[in-house]
């Protein structure tokens, strides 16, 4: 995905910067990812499970690379100054032609921004984009406990589908469903 840098306002007045990234953003993604998957268990790695070493970053460098070049997928980051806030990763489900009209979506905001509608806007430009890009449905999953996350899929009108128990087990032996939901577009 290729999507030219737009201004958007956050509640609290604050101008920020929309951007698909590509490869050169790698360091920056990984760090967004390290904090994010740090700060809660809803993220599928634990924070010391993403990986910032000069082999992780070339690894990351390729696959948003991939990303960035493919005309269905891609990564949209919200920038304050040069460092990234928040993203929603779009991509397809499966390679094939029978999946073609399914593309899956993941979001995170960095928690000192939560609350200023930012999961909101990533999700409007998300769907946006996937109906541009041809999709039919958007698929998603969270867990059981992320209310927070849960309430944002209802307001934009996902519908629930399903739920896999035991999806995730944490460190400390807790088990924790995953709900999955999708929306018609
Ligand atoms: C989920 C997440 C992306 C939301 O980001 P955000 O920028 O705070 O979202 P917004 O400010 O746009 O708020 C989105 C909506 O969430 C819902 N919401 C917020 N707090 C809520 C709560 N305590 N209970 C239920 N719904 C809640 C509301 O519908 C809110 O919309 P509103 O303000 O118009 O009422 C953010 O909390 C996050 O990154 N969490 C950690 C990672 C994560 O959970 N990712 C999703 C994995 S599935």
């Amino acid at each position: 995905m290729h999507f030219e840098a737009e201004i958007i306002t956050c509640k609290s007045g604050k101008k920020l910067r929309i951007v698909s990234i590509g490869p050169d953003y790698a360091e920056q993604f990984l760090d967004f990812m390290h904090q994010v998957s740090n700060d809660t268990h809803f993220m599928s790695r634990y924070g010391n499970e993403v990986g910032q070493t000069e082999k992780d970053i070339l690894a990351e460098r390729e696959r948003l690379n991939g990303l960035f070049e493919d005309d269905r997928q891609g990564m949209l980051s919200i920038f304050d100054g040069n460092r990234i806030i928040g993203n929603i990763a779009i991509r397809n489900v499966g390679k094939g032609r029978k999946t073609k009209h399914r593309c899956s979506i993941g979001l995170a905001v960095r928690k000192e921004y939560h609350g200023e509608g930012l999961g909101t806007i990533l999700m409007e430009y998300a769907i946006k984009f996937a109906k541009t890009a041809g999709y039919q449905y958007i698929e998603l999953g969270v867990l059981s406990d992320n209310k927070t996350a849960q309430g944002l899929y209802k307001k934009m009108v996902f519908e629930e589908w399903g739920r896999l128990p035991n999806a995730f087990i944490l460190d400390d032996g807790s088990t924790l469903d995953e709900i999955t939901m999708y929306k018609a577009i």
